[in-house]
């Protein structure tokens, strides 16, 4: 059974992961907005990892005895000043998401919630990654400057990533 205050928290995260994916959402508005349909998808791909992590912890609130309860989603920025500026907004974004499962973990232990624990270092490496992979877009942005033919290269490349293995009936 899941204490009160981990409840709280994780239905707190599950808000915060939809809030992820509806940003990343509109992030891949702007992409098409100017014509970059390879970060689109790439952008696509990420909302649909943040559902996948909505949806993990909606699961395990279920399976421990808990309650979801769905709080009210902000709206995301719809304008960005650049495509770098998209990238970096972007990690920012994946460095507070970061902080918070960092706190959620800290609850846990304080709590003596192992199961939690275990359930949360997922997550744990999932952001690391996800910092990884979204640092190496920008290094990349920042080294090909205004170069017209980079960014379409770099657009090919990210037009490729592959969808997560949500294991949930999740629809791209
Ligand atoms: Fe769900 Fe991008 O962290």
């Amino acid at each position: 059974m899941l204490n009160q205050q981990i409840q709280d928290a994780l239905n707190e995260q599950i808000k915060n992961e939809l809030y992820s994916a509806y940003l990343y959402l509109s992030m891949a508005a702007y992409c098409e907005s100017v014509n970059m349909p390879g970060m689109a998808h790439w952008m696509r791909m990420q909302e649909l990892e943040e559902r996948m992590h909505a949806l993990k912890m909606f699961d395990f609130v279920n399976e421990r005895g808990g309650r979801v309860v769905l709080q009210a989603i902000d709206q995301p920025p719809a304008e960005f000043k650049s495509l770098l500026d998209v990238f970096e907004k972007t990690l920012a974004h994946e460095q507070k998401v970061t902080a918070m499962i960092n706190d959620l973990y800290a609850l846990a232990v304080q709590e003596k919630d192992y199961a939690s624990q275990i359930f949360l270092q997922w997550f744990v490496t999932e952001q690391v990654e996800e910092e990884d992979s979204v640092g190496q877009v920008i290094e990349t942005l920042k080294m090909i400057g205004d170069s017209r033919q980079g960014l379409l290269m770099l657009d090919r490349e990210l037009g490729g990533r592959v969808a997560p293995q949500t294991g949930q009936q999740v629809q791209v």
